[in-house]
């Protein structure tokens, strides 16, 4: 960081500062961050962006200064001039990379006062989280916030310069739009223009950045916000951040490989380091060993299939689910993996239920191989040997059961392995390939496509050559060339190679049971589009806000957007969301439905 161009307020960086500039008569500005009254002597720890510097008033020297320092107080503004001493031994703080030198201050000014903030900016203290947001700008000011951004400032411009290095054009979408396919509700944006017509705001900018590659572009990249009015939880806001790309004459391979090597330069800049390639795992393995589509492996603790072992059980509940067409399958929770009381064991019964099971199996491996559980007396001893072979189980392992439909076991089991995995110790990444076209939603009787009806599909048998023809099989069996990037449990990005043939697009359309005139009339364009030439493409979008977080090892996706919803979707500083003028609905041709009405215009 160059030092700041000199002026009357400041000459350099406060925290930048060095025993090589011992001697020099300098000038800092910034906030009081501290204030320390030794009798005589007053010492202020100086903060601006850079970091702290020691600041010194001495009454004998600086009558004047040190009169002023008097009446400092944490997080007012002030500019200070002196010379930069060398501390006295053992004044020296080691923890403070300014720590060896501090500001002999001649002179003080004060450039704003500042009311008691409600909050101590000069720690990292728990604080409740509305207070925070609503005065952000001060807990912004606190030094783990501070850094959160510079990571991600450094993440952002990583991506800036790989992208460009690999020849991809930065573009700019529409933010009012219309409805776009991610599958989420839109934001919607009356037009006053055409009273009775709505704008969306992008759900992400998949469509243009289709026609992008239809444009010819070949290679672009955006860094853009998306809109999606979803429940919010840890993970998600209405609007996010994501690093999107589309790239033209690609293969699955090539979309995977590119972004090995970006997500490593990413990460350097966290200061992860990753090794590559990246571990691929189907879909289906997913499922099976890790019960989710988002696989964390850090805990171990893989589920396994326990048909085999419980084929011709007697026991009741593991008949009937096998007899039944579901599926008996485990995990292992290794001897010392925290403690797995009775009373655990219970609960996690009750979460069992929770999610959807009718119970759950759990037994103490015993040192003669025997079961301590609640169904041992159900179970033949070769039965529990080969389970427990199967779990690879000793002496003092827990073992967790679930018998049910294949889904509801992999969901149950997915996440009681997360419920007793031990703290997790640094990062896993993998790609998940190879899904499922789409799947079945029950409540609606209909096909949803996994990711999004513009990712090609493969039909079984057929391979990436999949043509329309192809596609008359049973929707249910078709893959997709779809692709998800996984960190630490968390889908940090996803993607696919996309149809680039009108008629492919209409099969898909159709599988989903949207009729020809519905699609033409919200896709239209993009079909089209695709009559005019669209080269193979492909691409991704990584949500930058999950990858930030992550590595500045934060829990939530909050703590790395400057000014982020609650909940319940409020922004505690602005206000927002709020009532407007009955004037502004009445120009928009709106009329506020129940709830509380428009308020009057003066
Ligand atoms: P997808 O919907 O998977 O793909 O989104 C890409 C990534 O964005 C992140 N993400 C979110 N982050 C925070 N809050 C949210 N509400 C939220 N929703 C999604 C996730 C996710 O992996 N157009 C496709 C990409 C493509 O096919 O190229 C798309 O948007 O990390
Ligand atoms: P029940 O006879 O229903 O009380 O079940 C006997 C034991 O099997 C209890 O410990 C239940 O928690 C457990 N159990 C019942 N159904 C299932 C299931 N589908 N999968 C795993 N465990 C089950």
């Amino acid at each position: 960081m160059k030092p700041p161009r000199p002026n009357r307020l400041r000459d350099t960086w406060a925290g930048t500062t060095r025993p090589d500039r011992v001697g020099e008569r300098l000038r800092v500005a910034g906030w009081v961050h501290r204030r320390r009254d030794h009798g005589g002597l007053i010492f202020i720890d100086l903060r601006d962006r850079t970091g702290l510097l020691q600041l010194v008033f001495r009454p004998e020297e600086a009558p004047e200064a040190h009169a002023a320092a008097e009446a400092l107080r944490p997080e007012h503004v002030i500019s200070a001039g002196g010379e930069l001493v060398r501390r006295a031994e053992g004044t020296i703080n080691p923890n403070l990379p300014t720590g060896e030198v501090e500001l002999n201050v001649a002179a003080v000014e004060q450039l704003a006062d500042a009311e008691t903030p409600p909050f101590a900016v000069d720690d990292d203290a728990a604080v409740d989280e509305v207070l925070r947001l609503r005065y952000r700008y001060l807990d912004l000011r606190r030094e783990h916030m501070r850094e959160a951004f510079e990571l991600r400032h450094r993440v952002v411009q990583a991506i800036h310069r790989q992208l460009d290095e690999r020849g991809f054009l930065e573009l700019e979408t529409p933010m009012l739009t219309r409805s776009t396919p991610e599958g989420a509700r839109d934001f919607l944006v009356p037009s006053r223009m055409q009273p009775g017509d709505w704008y969306a705001l992008p759900q992400s900018p998949q469509l243009f950045k289709q026609l992008f590659m239809i444009a010819g572009f070949e290679r672009y990249y955006q860094v853009v916000r998306c809109f999606r009015d979803e429940d919010l939880r840890a993970d998600r806001q209405p609007e996010f951040t994501q690093l999107d790309m589309e790239l033209s004459f690609v293969d699955e391979e090539d979309v995977i490989e590119l972004c090995d090597e970006l997500l490593r330069e990413l990460l350097a800049a966290g200061g992860v380091e990753l090794e590559l390639p990246l571990d691929r795992i189907t879909y289906d393995e997913a499922m099976l060993r890790y019960g989710t589509d988002r696989p964390d492996r850090r805990p171990g603790m893989e589920i396994a299939d326990l048909g085999a072992a419980f084929a011709s059980s007697e026991f009741r509940v593991f008949a009937g689910a096998l007899g039944g067409g579901g599926v008996v399958r485990g995990f292992r929770v290794p001897a010392g993996t925290g403690e797995l009381p009775r009373r655990r064991l219970d609960e996690l019964t009750e979460q069992a239920r929770g999610l959807g099971a009718k119970g759950l199996v759990w037994a103490v491996v015993e040192e003669d191989g025997g079961w301590r559980s609640p169904v041992a007396k159900f179970l033949s001893e070769d039965e529990m040997s080969a389970a427990a072979r199967a779990l690879e189980a000793g002496p003092g392992d827990t073992l967790l059961i679930v018998a049910d439909a294949a889904p509801v076991a992999a969901r149950v089991l997915g996440e009681l392995r997360l419920a007793v995995a031990p703290p997790p110790i640094g990062h896993d990444l993998l790609w998940v390939v190879d899904f499922p076209m789409f799947e079945w939603n029950d409540d609606e009787r209909r096909w949803d496509a996994l990711h999004h009806p513009f990712t090609a599909p493969v039909a079984p048998g057929v391979g990436l050559d999949t043509t329309a023809a192809d596609l008359d099989s049973d929707p249910g069996a078709w893959r997709s060339r779809a692709y998800d990037v996984v960190m630490d449990g968390l889908e940090i990005g996803g993607g696919s190679i996309r149809i680039n043939r009108p008629e492919v697009q209409r099969k898909v359309f159709d599988a989903l049971g949207l009729p020809a005139e519905e699609a033409e009339a919200r896709f239209g364009f993009l079909l089209d589009a695709l009559r005019y030439g669209a080269p193979p493409h492909g691409g991704i979008a990584f949500g930058l806000d999950r990858l930030c977080a992550l590595l500045a090892g934060r829990d939530s996706i909050r703590e790395v957007i400057a000014f982020p919803k609650t909940a319940s979707g409020a922004d505690p500083l602005t206000g927002a969301p709020a009532p407007v003028d009955a004037r502004q609905l009445r120009e928009l041709g709106v009329r506020a439905a129940g709830g509380a009405p428009a308020t009057p215009s003066p």
